[in-house]
């Protein structure tokens, strides 16, 4: 069974084509994705009608590139899958419309996955596959969400932001800094040469007792410092800043994360989405995880922010345990905002 996934709900295009038997790990056959960053970087955020533009361009040349590269044709893709939402309406439109085209014309099914479905089931291209259940850390630019996980089509919400999420977090305050977008990885690469302890900085809901997160307040707390600091700031205190804001961000999502181990009872972490690429958050999980005995599972880097074949991934993993969402033939809908906790095994 061959799944070619769509990917297509913010700035990313993502497509794959991954082979799945009825039982196994899916494998990835070839993927090729095309970051809209550059395209971005002048708005200093993504302008929604400026990404389903791209979209456009981008889908029929990378489903091309990865047919070629997999040395498959047309006829040979069995199911067609692409992201449903969350997302942004226009872009979601364009990997839909595409995805039920395709399907139409090669007389295949078509399946819309929920975006964060694919993220947290990518660990499972790990070379190190998790297992069920567990419990997954869902860190994006648009979400932040702890789940608890007990199989493909299983997941309940335990907690999430109340306000922004921890990728939005971390681009605004690289904004506030003078650092382009996207800002997560830009403020990581300058906080590595700052002192994480040089500001004090508010750990938002970091004692509130339950599962949920808070980042509006943090960015406030920055653009603060950002005035204090002045136009004239030297590079050492703009990295020192950077650091301080990393380590807030990362010290709320690990403490959050090793109490919904401890509320669940279970010792496998799950980390997912595009902020899971930090290398402090890594380092710190790791440390963390292995006091208590437990496990932390990444998807593999290259498959950490927005791809092709995650969507592929799941819509595989869901035709596997018999929970495949097929879209009646020709239709579709987007949905921009769907709750992750909705999808379930229907
Ligand atoms: O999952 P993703 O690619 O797209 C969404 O669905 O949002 O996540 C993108 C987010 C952005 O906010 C970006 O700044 C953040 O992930 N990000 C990072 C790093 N790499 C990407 N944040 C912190 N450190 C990184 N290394
Ligand atoms: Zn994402």
């Amino acid at each position: 069974m061959k799944v070619l996934g769509i990917e297509s709900s913010c700035d990313e295009t993502g497509v794959a084509l991954v082979e799945a038997a009825p039982a196994g790990v899916p494998r990835v056959l070839a993927q090729a994705l095309h970051s809209q960053a550059d395209l971005h970087e002048a708005f200093g955020g993504v302008v929604p009608e400026l990404a389903s533009r791209d979209h456009i361009r981008r889908v029929l040349p990378l489903t091309r590139q990865v047919l070629a590269e997999a040395g498959a044709t047309p006829a040979e893709i069995d199911l067609v899958a692409y992201t449903r939402g969350p997302g942004l309406a226009g872009a979601l439109l364009v990997g839909a419309g595409v995805a039920v085209a395709l399907g139409a014309a090669l007389q295949r099914p078509t399946a819309g996955i929920h975006h964060l479905e694919g993220h947290l089931l990518s660990p499972f291209l790990a070379d190190e596959a998790p297992r069920f259940p567990f419990v997954a850390l869902l860190v994006s630019g648009g979400h932040t969400q702890l789940m608890r996980v007990d199989g493909v089509g299983r997941y309940a919400l335990l907690g999430e932001t109340v306000d922004d999420a921890a990728g939005e977090a971390f681009d605004k305050s690289a904004k506030l800094l003078g650092l382009g977008y996207p800002g997560g990885p830009a403020l990581a690469r300058l906080a590595a040469f700052g002192d994480p302890d040089a500001h004090e900085l508010p750990r938002p809901l970091r004692h509130s007792g339950d599962l949920d997160f808070s980042f509006a307040g943090l960015k406030t707390a920055v653009l603060t410092r950002v005035n204090r600091l002045g136009p004239n700031v030297c590079e050492q205190s703009r990295a020192d800043l950077a650091a301080s804001t990393q380590q807030a961000i990362v010290d709320v999502l690990v403490a959050k994360s090793m109490q919904a181990l401890q509320q669940t009872g279970l010792d496998r972490l799950v980390v997912a989405g595009g902020v899971g690429a930090n290398a402090r958050l890594r380092e710190t999980l790791q440390k963390r995880v292995g006091q208590v005995g437990a496990f932390v599972h990444y998807p593999p880097p290259a498959l950490c922010t927005d791809n092709g074949a995650m969507i592929a991934l799941a819509a595989a993993l869901r035709w596997q345990h018999g929970l495949l969402p097929a879209d009646e033939p020709g239709a579709f809908d987007v949905r921009p905002r769907w709750p992750l906790a909705q999808v379930g095994s229907h």
